[in-house]
């Protein structure tokens, strides 16, 4: 049996500037995953992160994005096509796919927090393998260079209903400008048959679960993906914990029902 712990060394074939400070890898690593999972990523010499997997089951090649904060990310950053990363996982439990069938789906994603629903969204609007309700993109970005995936957005506001904002806007934006829970407004949401998938700062989930709950939404159907301090990513060293789980193992995917349970909400 391979050791977890032991990283698996692999070639970045690709390297894609998102923005001024998050980078897409293309890796040579075929993998058995599903989408919201995670790899903790080691660049040699600086560390390990968790960075969840961008790209969907099926596609040609493992994708990660991930943006620069700090000693590893800085690492990961200055890595150059062909050299090599180590990758552990993937861990955790993904997003509940088949709790999707015939729903409609409100994607609400801010900053980097896109990278894990764009593995979501492509496995449904491209790969088709179930059958969905409305689809819906809500992104929201510091300024408009921030953006990720500025070519596949393009193509997805062909596919599904896409509205972005900006909070600052510049480089000639016109388009929103505000916090990404005003783009609720724009839309009309069927309570009683709507999923919503939320990725990005934790502020940002907590008022989005809000306005949501608000719009009669049940917590149960508001879905959240964690970003967590974490270390071994398998339940071990209880870096991750909230209260009596683990997010690296019972998530990063909780419902808000579930993160009701057991963190006051104005932590998420
Ligand atoms: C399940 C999971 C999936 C993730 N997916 C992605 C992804 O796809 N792309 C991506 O860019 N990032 C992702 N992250 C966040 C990423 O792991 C952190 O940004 C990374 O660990 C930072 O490592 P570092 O050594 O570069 O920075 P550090 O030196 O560790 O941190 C720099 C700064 O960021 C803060 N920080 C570090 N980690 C976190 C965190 N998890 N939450 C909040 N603040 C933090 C630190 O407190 C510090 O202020 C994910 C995190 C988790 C738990
Ligand atoms: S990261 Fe070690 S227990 Fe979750």
């Amino acid at each position: 049996m391979d050791n977890p712990y032991i990283p698996r060394v692999v070639r970045i074939l690709r390297i894609q500037k998102e923005t001024p400070d998050i980078k897409t890898f293309s890796l040579e690593c075929p993998m058995d995953f599903s989408c919201g999972q995670f790899l903790e990523v080691s660049s040699f010499g600086t560390g390990e992160a968790p960075i969840s997997i961008s790209s969907s089951p099926g596609e040609k090649f493992l994708q990660i994005s991930f943006k620069r904060v700090g000693c590893v990310t800085e690492g990961l950053f200055n890595l150059k096509k062909n050299d090599y990363l180590g990758i552990r996982g993937p861990f955790g439990n993904g997003f509940p796919i088949e709790q999707l069938e015939s729903k409609d789906i409100i994607f609400i994603a801010g900053g980097v927090g896109l990278a894990p629903l764009k593995s979501l969204l492509k496995f449904i609007i491209c790969a088709k393998r179930i059958k969905t309700g409305n689809i819906t993109l809500l992104y929201g970005a510091r300024t408009a260079q921030d953006m990720l995936y500025k070519k596949e957005l393009e193509v997805w506001a062909k596919q599904i209903k896409v509205l972005l904002t900006v909070d600052t806007p510049s480089c000639g934006w016109k388009g929103r400008v505000g916090v990404v829970t005003l783009l609720l407004d724009e839309i009309k949401i069927n309570s009683l048959k709507t999923k919503a998938i939320l990725c990005g700062p934790e502020i940002m989930m907590r008022f989005v679960s809000a306005k949501l709950i608000e719009l009669g939404v049940n917590t149960a159907d508001i879905v959240l993906s964690l970003e967590r301090q974490m270390k071994c990513g398998m339940g071990k060293c209880g870096h991750c914990y909230i209260a009596d789980k683990f997010t690296c193992v019972d998530g990063p995917v909780f419902t808000r029902a579930e993160l009701d349970g057991l963190v006051p909400t104005e932590i998420i």
